[in-house]
């Protein structure tokens, strides 16, 4: 298997983890009765036609039912598990600056129908790792991530539409590669991710108001919230209070790009992923691990292929809707090719829940948001996930 970036798949389900978090089990057993009766002894099957099953690590593409490419009753079908149909009017004509939006936001999206297309798989097939005993609770999850899976497929075709009635190619699946190996994790890592998506798609919204092109604004806003929802139950079941911040953590169109493709992308698989202009930072790893839910000092490294550092370096936090944090880096050493250092974390003054971005940067701002972070931004994006 090519896991290129395995130390960053690892290092971001670290920080997908990191917090103490009740286990499955927990909730599963508080949940049912003294006497072992579940609350709720029926759950229906899912809506719609059986979802389209399908596994591997790496991953490819196309499922069984045709995705990415659906036929007229493949979409009628795929709509269906999806609880609703795509957005029917007419599509926005967007200025170059937004198709590269829409491009990323395929980009993403296919690679979330990938991940719970194989999440589903391992659920349904009671995978080591991925089996759950009450029956109830298992109708429950295969349910709610048959409708996810269904819903991330419309997203991406949604996407790529808008594209095509834009004169512009669809952009089309890469192979993926998932650091989840138990059902815990592959919700933790999921709500990472989602994470990074509800930020990154406020970073579109307001290119796209910049830019003039204030049409697919509510759309945007519609799925910002779609995946809230998710998030929610990602974060109850994972014993977390459902809602993570009051604000919502911003993030950058570059931060995104450049995540997915350092984490779970198969290098060299994506058959026009250049088509999206947006950069690729080195990646950046935190090697504290778990990181609590207080003041310290973190460590963290970086492969570089100079001999000596560039001089300014800073480590941004961004969080929530606030003022990006830069700190002082210290203890810097280099070896091997590789610099590891230290800068502190400043939880308490902040109140650091939620995912939190990092950012190493050649400058030391001050920075007004994430977007102007990434401006100056040589390796990242970090996540920490607190609470
Ligand atoms: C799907 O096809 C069925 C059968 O033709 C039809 O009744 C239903 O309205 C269609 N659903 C959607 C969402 O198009
Ligand atoms: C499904 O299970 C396989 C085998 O353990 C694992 O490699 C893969 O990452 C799992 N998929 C997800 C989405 O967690
Ligand atoms: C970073 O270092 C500079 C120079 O020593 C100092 O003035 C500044 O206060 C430090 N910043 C922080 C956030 O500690
Ligand atoms: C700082 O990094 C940005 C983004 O990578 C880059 O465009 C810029 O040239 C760098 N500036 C310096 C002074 O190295």
């Amino acid at each position: 298997m090519r896991y290129t970036s395995g130390f960053v798949a690892a290092a971001l389900l670290g920080a997908a983890v990191a917090a103490p978090v009740a286990q499955w089990g927990d909730w599963e057993s508080s949940s049912s009765g003294s006497d072992g009766a579940s609350p709720s002894a029926t759950v229906s099957p899912p809506l719609g036609p059986p979802a389209p099953l399908k596994s591997g690590n790496p991953f490819s593409f196309p499922l069984s039912n045709g995705f990415p490419n659906l036929n007229a009753a493949e979409l009628n079908a795929t709509e269906e598990q999806a609880h609703g149909i795509e957005p029917n009017g007419g599509a926005p004509t967007l200025k170059p600056d937004d198709l590269t939006s829409f491009r990323l936001i395929a980009f993403n999206e296919l690679f979330e129908v990938a991940f719970f297309t194989d999440l589903l798989f391992n659920l349904t097939e009671n995978v080591a790792g991925f089996t759950i005993a009450d029956s109830t609770t298992r109708q429950m999850v295969i349910n709610a991530i048959t409708a996810i899976q269904a819903q991330e497929e419309l997203h991406a075709d949604n996407a790529n539409k808008i594209l095509a009635a834009n004169g512009q190619a669809p952009i089309q699946p890469c192979q993926y590669v998932f650091p989840s190996s138990t059902l815990d994790e592959a919700l933790a890592f999921a709500k990472t991710f989602t994470d990074v998506v509800m930020g990154t798609l406020q970073d579109v919204q307001f290119h796209l108001a910049t830019n003039g092109d204030d049409g697919p604004v509510p759309i945007i806003g519609s799925v910002i919230g779609q995946e809230g929802e998710q998030t929610g139950f990602f974060r109850y079941f994972g014993g977390l209070v459902p809602s993570e911040l009051p604000f919502l953590t911003r993030s950058s169109r570059e931060f995104a790009f450049s995540v997915l493709n350092q984490a779970v992308v198969v290098k060299g698989s994506c058959p026009n992923s250049n088509l999206i202009d947006l950069p690729v930072f080195l990646p950046l790893t935190i090697n504290t691990s778990p990181i609590a839910a207080e003041d310290q000092t973190l460590s963290f490294s970086v492969t570089v292929d100079k001999s000596s550092p560039p001089a300014g370096l800073s480590i941004v936090y961004i969080n929530s809707q606030s003022v990006p944090i830069v700190e002082n880096i210290t203890n810097a050493v280099l070896s091997n090719g590789v610099a590891t250092f230290d800068a502190f974390f400043p939880y308490s003054e902040y109140l650091l829940n939620g995912l939190t971005i990092v950012a190493l940067t050649n400058s030391t701002g001050p920075f007004t948001d994430a977007e102007d972070v990434a401006k100056a931004t040589i390796a990242g994006p970090g996540l920490i996930e607190i609470n």
